[in-house]
């Protein structure tokens, strides 16, 4: 019996009996490992059971570190976010080899607790946004044990390189290090997710152009790949002007995929990738792109090397609402939870959460959410303010008291989310019988072709704000909800009997709707009007009959 196997079985003998009940420890309960869920191509991230909505926010890079929580609960708190994404990183918890410190990831376990927030937790290890800066010194500074890539000319490139045994190893073992930590001391998986490393892949030079590279570059694709891709030969054959990125992907992905294997061994957390994207439709120059990285173009790669991988997440700093809502529908796949890892945290990101969740997405989370006074500008915002806090508080706020019940509905019936696109047209969908679309820059009353009366247009008509998201409960019933836009039903064969029988509003309470009060007259004669409050609507359509 190893190590691991021992302590575990001792643990088992250890369960207290009723007369320790009451320690602390005891009190404590284990509450079921969160998955991910997938059924006819919907999916589901169940957290203590039961189907659960990233209400997320990442903190900055370096906030990782006991005296910086302080600075990250109150923004988070006023987002309405009930998930942190916060970094662990190598050169922090294993500064000295084989030397382990948790002292951190135990501060965080026990504020977020306190805090009343999950986390998912960042390791940034041999890539963050592919460099090996937060591997420890011994690792950096070792470049025989654990080489770097060479570029084509026989020159160091800066990344390490996925063919290295030994880098692979002692990655895997920090790694599930932290992941025995998680099992030891989260039994109530305050840790909900893992991402292990952070924007993988290689700028500049899309493969390692060692001897062992080039060896291994002549070869066949690997069987598991031809299977998958139905694709044959050598690298190049089977991928020709991409073959070196191709190459790549599959050496960053399976060493990936090793990190999840193990550490799902011992504690089976979701894991997931994040991907610095390179476009929303076109297939990017191999050298111009993070080479290896889980871009959408080849995810089929990741897929076929990373089994333990449950998806993989687009990072999007890309402000054209176009390029945006393409990004989603490349993630949001039946063998790919759509998931946004990061995203700018710019007011005019706010409103693509409408759109994540209405995509069925398990979470969205803007990037940089902290009061360490450091700002990604020209990424994100230039500056977090209150109206810059507000956009993303506004939509967490409408979820945060029905995400449990948003996340079940979306999982089993059909869902539908929108943004307000940069040109301003408005979206539409038909779901059941009905035709739902959505309009911008809106008053709450009246409409804008109206000018017997001259009114102002809304201070939001030109802002990037807005956003809906849709679920059919039943055939006649819609749940609606949304900003700084307004939502209208039509019968979708311009039926003339088709009514709106009532417009409630109200929540959720133990899973069942509970109204607490009913839109009529001016709420409902110029279409369902969402601005800035936090509203829950139920719609039940109709159909009349003379007969
Ligand atoms: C994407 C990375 O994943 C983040 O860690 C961060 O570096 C942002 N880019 C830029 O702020």
């Amino acid at each position: 019996m190893n190590k691991t196997a021992l302590i575990a079985s001792l643990a088992l003998w250890m369960v207290p009996g009723p007369a320790l009940a009451a320690s602390p420890a005891a009190a404590i309960a284990e509450t079921p490992v969160p998955c991910i869920e997938s059924r006819n191509g919907r999916h589901a991230l169940i957290v203590d059971g039961a189907p659960y909505l990233i209400l997320g926010a990442q903190a900055n890079n370096s906030s990782n570190y006991p005296a910086m929580l302080g600075d990250i609960w109150p923004m988070l708190d006023a987002m309405n976010a009930n998930t942190l994404e916060i970094p662990i990183a190598w050169e922090q918890v294993e500064p000295v080899e084989g030397a382990f410190d948790f002292s951190y990831l135990q501060t965080l376990l026990d504020e977020a607790r306190v805090h009343n927030k999950r986390i998912v937790l960042l390791w940034f290890g041999t890539w963050k946004n592919t460099s090996p800066s937060y591997t420890p010194a011994w690792v950096k500074l070792d470049n025989k044990r654990f080489p770097r890539m060479k570029a084509p000319d026989g020159a160091d490139h800066y990344v390490l390189s996925p063919l290295s045994k030994n880098t692979l190893e002692a990655d895997r073992r920090a790694f599930v290090k932290v992941i025995e930590y998680l099992r030891d001391h989260d039994r109530q998986n305050t840790v909900i997710m893992v991402q292990p490393e952070n924007e993988t892949g290689s700028y500049r030079v899309p493969r390692d152009y060692s001897a062992e590279g080039n060896g291994l570059f002549a070869r066949q694709i690997p069987a598991a790949l031809a299977r998958r891709t139905g694709k044959s030969g050598t690298w190049e054959q089977a991928y020709g002007k991409q073959a070196p990125r191709a190459f790549n992907t599959w050496y960053v992905a399976s060493f990936v995929n090793a990190l999840a294997e193990a550490g799902k061994a011992v504690k089976p957390l979701p894991m997931y990738v994040n991907a610095s994207l390179a476009g929303p439709s076109n297939v990017p120059d191999p050298t111009g792109v993070a080479s290896g990285g889980p871009q959408w173009d080849v995810l089929d790669i990741w897929k076929a090397a990373a089994p333990a991988i449950d998806f993989a997440g687009p990072d999007i700093y890309d402000r054209e609402s176009a390029n945006v809502i393409q990004y989603l529908d490349k993630y949001n796949r039946p063998d790919n939870a759509l998931m946004v890892p990061e995203i700018g945290n710019s007011a005019m990101y706010a409103r693509f959460f409408w759109a994540v969740i209405g995509r069925g997405g398990i979470g969205f989370s803007p990037f940089g959410m902290d009061n360490s006074g450091f700002l990604n500008y020209p990424l994100g915002a230039k500056k977090i303010d209150e109206a810059t806090l507000g956009t993303f508080a506004l939509p967490y706020a409408t979820l945060a008291p029905i995400m449990r019940d948003w996340a079940r509905i979306a999982f089993a019936r059909p869902t539908w989310g929108t943004a307000k696109p940069d040109d301003n047209t408005p979206r539409h969908i038909v779901m059941g019988k009905w035709k739902i679309t959505a309009t911008w820059g809106e008053r709450q009353f009246g409409e804008k072709e109206w000018t017997w009366l001259q009114a102002d247009p809304p201070p939001w008509a030109d802002k990037p704000v807005g956003g809906a998201a849709v679920a059919q409960l039943s055939d006649n019933e819609y749940l609606v909800m949304g900003d700084h836009v307004r939502v209208r039903f039509t019968p979708a064969g311009g039926e003339p009997n088709g009514v709106i029988v009532s417009v409630e509003e109200g929540t959720f309470r133990n899973g069942q709707w509970v109204k607490t009060r009913v839109w009529n007259g001016d709420q409902t004669d110029y279409g369902l009007n969402f601005v800035d409050k936090p509203q829950v609507l139920k719609v039940t359509t109709g159909f009349y009959s003379s007969k």
